[in-house]
């Protein structure tokens, strides 16, 4: 039994693995079909979410298995003081499987540590997203042809930004990635990923401010939403929220092959006037995101097909 808390779970040829069954996936979905007939997944989402809650349970469903779960925490009993420890337990007798988002971080770790089935990570707080980053690294391989040789420009909140943390520790593994980390001052990279990632693995990396300046130079641009959710002061949210704003007259400097990439969702900080570029991958993301659900549910349950 195992479970996926960060993207570290799972090593390089692990990673290979499962972007291999998602494209087969792709390519032959009868093949799987039933693949998870009789068996239940557990969607437990103590924080809002459309894409990942809906894409695990569209994943379950295209498996032939069923979903139980929640999408609201008021709604469980966690409202009445349940704690995740006991909620890991309880739901262990009830389903197979658990995708679990939480507001705190490391929230998922800890129900792994009680459950007795395979926990997977939906997002904790401001700390990570593995299967987000699944969905991304399906994108860059079918956009990029490769995981090597890339520079990445990541702008926005780099603070709070779990989606950023889990794929800069996953493109740390590959060779000559070179990340460009583009925010204003207070939401900068967090320091335990320098510590942890950038300089043990000697990743070339700068941290700048202005994103017309990095544009020429990258090969995928991720932008993310500066997060109302998770500022205590609200003023400071309004200061800073429209930091960045994509928009075609800012994408004439850079590469006809840019792959312009969003975990979503997008606020203000990408013009819908870009969603017509070639170079915009981000609702690509989203489809990418439940097919590599489908292959880790197929992986961490053990199904041959
Ligand atoms: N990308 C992502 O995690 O989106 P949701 O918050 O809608 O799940």
């Amino acid at each position: 039994m195992r479970s996926i808390i960060d993207i570290m779970d799972l090593s390089v040829e692990e990673i290979d693995g499962l972007l291999a069954t998602a494209e087969d996936i792709i390519e032959n979905p009868k093949k799987y079909a039933d693949a998870c007939r009789g068996k239940k997944l557990a969607t437990l989402f103590f924080e809002p979410s459309t894409r990942t809650r809906l894409s695990f349970e569209a994943a379950m469903y295209e498996l032939g298995g069923n979903v139980i779960g929640f999408s609201d925490a008021s709604s469980s009993s966690s409202s009445k003081g349940e704690s995740v420890s006991d909620t890991a337990r309880v739901i262990s007798c009830y389903a197979d499987i658990i995708a679990m988002r939480h507001h705190k971080e490391g929230a998922p770790y800890v129900a792994s540590t009680k459950a007795s089935i395979p926990v997977i990570n939906a997002g904790d707080g401001g700390h990570n997203h593995p299967t987000q980053t699944l969905a991304d690294l399906l994108t860059i391989k079918r956009e990029k042809g490769r995981f090597n040789n890339l520079t990445i420009g990541f702008c926005g909140d780099l603070k709070f930004g779990r989606t950023v943390h889990s794929l800069i520790s996953a493109m740390s593994r590959y060779e000559n990635v070179k990340f460009v980390m583009i925010s204003p001052d207070e939401l900068t990279i967090p320091d335990y990923v320098k510590q942890n990632v950038l300089i043990p693995n000697s990743i070339e990396y700068k941290e700048v401010k202005s994103l017309e300046e990095a544009m020429p130079e990258l090969d995928i641009l991720y932008m993310t939403r500066v997060q109302k959710e998770r500022f205590f002061n609200e003023a400071d949210y309004i200061r800073l929220k429209d930091t960045y704003i994509l928009t075609p007259e800012r994408l004439q400097s850079a590469k006809d092959d840019l792959c312009i990439m969003h975990p979503l969702p997008r606020v203000n900080e990408i013009s819908v006037a870009v969603d017509d570029d070639k170079r915009a991958c981000y609702f690509k993301q989203v489809l990418n995101g439940k097919y590599m659900r489908m292959a880790l549910i197929l992986k961490l349950l053990e199904v041959e097909i």
